[in-house]
């Protein structure tokens, strides 16, 4: 099987293109929503995008070609188009206004905000450093920031800010986070270095628009591999799984508590590396999850939360606050529902803790509009005895159209 186009990369070869010189051609965008926001808000800045079925054609305006859009830009549900975009409209000489859904509009802002502010832009948010934000952009001074929260999303902000400034920009990053920018930055012919935990952009460098490949998204992947550990007699091979290092904590995770997944066929494609994984069932041990690696796993605890129920030791975090601020408080949601299937399931202000072995009934689950905590609970409703009702499952939408019927053929 295949998953959709890789989110983060789809978002960010989009918003590259629109401010590089001549033609982008993407090809297998991401399908789900939120990268269609991103295509929508560029659009509405006077970016020529043609969108064919598996292709995505942007002809870039250059670094100062963007025009100031009428109405607001809406970014639906999409934290990485909200506050990646920020970043470029930080540099543009005219006014923008970034809104999101009601999910959205409770995100924290201030995070991107204060470091484009301190290049020189200004931006107003709503109370609490909430969207909408309000962007005068202008002429921006390059600056040195060190991120207080690990964030690829603001991280990005910053280097596409710094692109548009005079000057060099650094980002110092204690943790490392996905490096999807500065590999498709670099791709794309930007002045950029990457020297131990600083990252260097030249700004005024001009990019060159080019042929791009997004691999599978191995976040959308990670449901299936969850899926195939779990259920008895699993053979399944996912095709063209993007597994750039900084993505892949999944499998360092999994591998050393007894998973059988295997990488073949790895490749490099456009500075990612891409491969197919190779998942058959597995008895897994479980166990605590190191702070360290929570960020590298961001997008894939709901998930491996619940398959920690299903194995010896059950599971464990901390360090996972984060969590809470995404498209739902995914730790409340994910215990939540697994308390609804019956799971014994331990919450603190920072993580969870799950038992293993346990039987897990089926259950009416509300994944409070979060995508991933919607397929999260299709793969614990399928080691549930019962019947398990998903409400409002259109949510997976967001970063996997399709995900229900991939699964009934690949699940049975
Ligand atoms: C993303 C970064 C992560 C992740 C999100 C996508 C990106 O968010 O959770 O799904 O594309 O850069 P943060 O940067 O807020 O950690």
């Amino acid at each position: 099987m295949r998953v959709p186009g890789d989110k983060s990369i789809s978002h960010r070869y989009a918003m590259l293109g629109a401010i590089a010189e001549g033609p982008t051609e993407i090809h297998f965008y991401s399908a789900g929503a939120d990268c269609q926001s991103t295509l929508d808000c560029l659009k509405r800045l006077g970016v020529k995008i043609e969108r064919q079925e598996n292709a995505v054609t942007i002809q870039g305006a250059g670094l100062g070609g963007l025009r100031a859009s009428a109405e607001n830009l809406y970014a639906g549900n999409s934290g990485s188009t909200m506050r990646m975009l920020a970043g470029i409209l930080a540099a543009q000489h005219f006014r923008s206004v970034l809104t999101g859904d009601a999910s959205l509009s409770k995100r924290p802002m201030k995070r991107v905000a204060d470091p484009l502010m301190l290049m020189g832009a200004r931006i107003k948010t709503a109370a609490g450093g909430l969207p909408p934000l309000e962007i005068e952009g202008g002429v921006l001074k390059p600056i040195r920031y060190e991120l207080p929260v690990p964030s690829a999303q603001v991280k990005s902000a910053i280097l596409l800010a710094g692109i548009l400034a005079e000057g060099e920009t650094e980002v110092v990053e204690r943790t490392p986070t996905r490096d999807h920018t500065e590999i498709a930055l670099e791709q794309m012919g930007a002045d950029i270095a990457r020297h131990q935990h600083t990252i260097a952009v030249r700004g005024r460098a001009r990019l060159q628009g080019m042929k791009l490949y997004v691999p599978g998204d191995i976040s959308s992947a990670a449901f299936f591999v969850a899926a195939g550990l779990m259920l008895p007699e699993s053979n399944l091979v996912l095709q063209n799984v993007g597994l750039n290092p900084r993505r892949t904590a999944i499998l360092d995770v999994l591998v050393p508590m007894g998973g059988r997944v295997k990488v073949i066929n790895l490749e490099m494609l456009n500075g990612e590396l891409i491969g197919d994984l190779h998942v058959e069932s597995s008895q897994l041990r479980g166990g605590e999850i190191p702070a360290e690696a929570v960020p590298g796993l961001i997008d894939e605890l709901p998930v491996l939360t619940v398959l920690g129920t299903q194995t010896e030791q059950g599971l464990a975090f901390r360090g996972a606050g984060e969590l809470r601020v995404k498209e739902s408080d995914r730790l409340a949601a994910v215990a939540e529902n697994l308390r609804r299937m019956g799971a014994e399931v331990e919450e603190y202000p920072d993580g969870l803790r799950v038992a293993g072995r346990q039987t897990l009934h089926g259950a009416e689950i509300d994944p409070h509009g979060d995508h991933r905590i919607g397929m999260a609970f299709a793969i614990a409703g399928l080691c549930a005895q019962g019947t398990t009702l998903i409400k409002d499952s259109a949510c997976v939408d967001i970063s996997f159209p399709g995900f229900f019927d991939t699964l009934a053929r690949v699940a049975g």
